[in-house]
């Protein structure tokens, strides 16, 4: 495991509650809108554009800005206050279409509104930042709120309920794979004891009280990586990378690009494992008389890693962590 938890904490403050500043726009829009005018030369007039995790609008915007009257964008994200917020966005722009969903289901959502190949997809994970600081969501260690955490809280199982039936090593397990925290037994312990845990303030003052004191100078909170931790479990956050890397690629037309945004180690270690794998000729079997051509290498990177800078980094904090990566189809 990395040492490194290189994650949007949510300790940092922002103005608005419900604003969330647009990470690493400029190279996403670079990203997805440089190749415009090839792809949408080839068999269709106009480009269409899928954000998969719409959040605010943030990126949606600021693309639909850049694209002309016959392109169009679609968008998808499984939280019912982004649908609410995009909703208007709908209403606004008729370039502009939304539906409340999970990205994993991109493939199928997209046929049923008959898009066969799409020209740019952007994928930015995680958590937005009105998810964060509203304590009525339940992801914050810093307001008090239910201890929820499900981006949208009419799927699955909330974070009280998970933590209050789960068993101890299967906590354990999660904050440790998912947190690489490393007091989660000693942590998973505790809240096995405390039983049942309602709030996350309860929460955050039992990691807080078990935690080993933090070094001097730690900025963190010590219950950051156990929240994080919980969050991914509960959403289900790795699966649905999995899903969705595999359902973007294919949705895309020749040309088409998939961008991707992570905050963290084990989201970007996936997207650049698929990634590489995607962009690298089928593995044969050695003694096959089977020629390698470029046309069976489905996808080519677009660049490495692409992280903000600090001109960003000052003016959003919360970007710090976050990592672009690009494949465009080529087969
Ligand atoms: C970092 S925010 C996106 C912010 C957005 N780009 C903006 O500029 O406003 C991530 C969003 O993705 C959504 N999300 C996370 N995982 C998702 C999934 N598997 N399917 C759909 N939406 C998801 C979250 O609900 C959240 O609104």
């Amino acid at each position: 495991m990395s040492p490194e938890v290189p994650y949007a904490d949510n300790s940092v403050p922002l103005s608005a509650q419900d604003e969330h500043l647009p990470v690493l726009l400029h190279e996403v829009i670079a990203a997805l809108l440089s190749t415009r005018v090839s792809v949408a030369s080839t068999d269709t007039a106009s480009t269409i554009l899928v954000d998969g995790t719409f959040g605010r609008g943030g990126h949606s915007r600021q693309l639909l800005q850049r694209l002309s009257a016959d392109d169009r964008l679609f968008a998808l994200d499984r939280d019912p206050d982004a649908a609410s917020v995009a909703n208007l966005l709908a209403d606004e722009d008729p370039r502009f279409s939304f539906v409340q969903a999970r990205f994993s289901e991109l493939g199928s959502v997209l046929a049923q509104r008959g898009f066969d190949g799409v020209d740019g997809i952007l994928l930015d994970l995680g958590v937005s930042s009105p998810q964060l600081d509203r304590a009525e969501r339940g992801f914050s260690f810093s307001a008090d709120g239910p201890l929820d955490m499900r981006m949208n809280p009419d799927e699955g199982q909330s974070a009280a309920d998970w933590l209050n039936s789960a068993e101890e090593n299967a906590i354990a397990t999660v904050l440790w794979e998912y947190g690489e925290e490393r007091q989660s037994r000693r942590i998973a312990r505790e809240i096995a004891a405390a039983r049942p845990l309602a709030t996350t303030l309860e929460l955050a003052d039992l990691v807080e009280r078990v935690a080993v004191a933090p070094k001097k100078n730690q900025r963190k909170h010590p219950a950051t990586r156990t929240f994080q931790a919980i969050r991914m479990h509960v959403n289900a956050e790795l699966e649905e990378l999995d899903e969705g890397l595999k359902a973007g690629f294919n949705a895309l037309s020749i040309g088409g690009r998939l961008a991707v945004i992570s905050f963290h180690s084990l989201e970007d270690r996936k997207v650049k494992r698929t990634f590489r794998e995607l962009s690298q000729p089928p593995r044969l079997p050695r003694r096959l008389p089977v020629r390698h051509s470029a046309e069976q290498i489905p996808g080519r990177l677009v660049s490495g890693a692409i992280k903000p800078g600090l001109a960003e980094l000052n003016a959003n904090p919360r970007a710090r962590s976050a990592i672009l990566r690009v494949i465009e189809r080529v087969s």
